[in-house]
């Protein structure tokens, strides 16, 4: 079953964008392109690191990182883009203020006719107990 077939009442369109909006889980959506720009991040992307969307759009979400993330975790996501496998892990990242906290994400392709990525989304939640 899918939302959009039970929902002949509705734009799928106006759907999308309600849900995204009033998510709780962040949502953060690249270009499929070197350093993966930042095209979009929800409201809840701003509560989880602070950030405005203005100071992210255009930047790679390497911004997200610094000293204590966890390579392992980035080289098993860049393996799994270039495969065109969906990734989840979890890793330190750093808000706007510089405070850590656990961050756990998944990232997955949205793929033209042809099957090439265009775009990647990530779903983000804070993974600190
Ligand atoms: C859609 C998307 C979301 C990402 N979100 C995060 C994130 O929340 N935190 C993080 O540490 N890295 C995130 N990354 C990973 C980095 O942008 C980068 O891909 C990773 O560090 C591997 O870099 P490399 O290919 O230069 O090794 C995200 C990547 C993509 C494509």
């Amino acid at each position: 079953m899918t939302v959009s077939s039970m929902l002949s009442l509705y734009h799928i369109d106006d759907l999308l964008n309600a849900l995204i909006d009033h998510s709780l889980t962040s949502v953060m959506i690249t270009k499929a392109e070197s350093d993966t720009p930042i095209v979009y991040v929800n409201d809840a992307f701003t509560d989880l690191t602070g950030y405005q969307p203005d100071e992210v759009i255009g930047k790679s979400p390497k911004l997200l990182q610094g000293p204590d993330t966890d390579q392992t975790v980035l080289d098993r996501l860049r393996d799994d883009l270039a495969a065109g496998r969906t990734f989840e892990g979890q890793a330190v990242n750093y808000r706007n203020d510089c405070s850590s906290f656990d961050m756990f994400w998944r990232v997955f392709p949205l793929k033209d006719d042809d099957g090439k990525p265009v775009y990647f989304v990530a779903l983000q939640e804070n993974a600190t107990h």
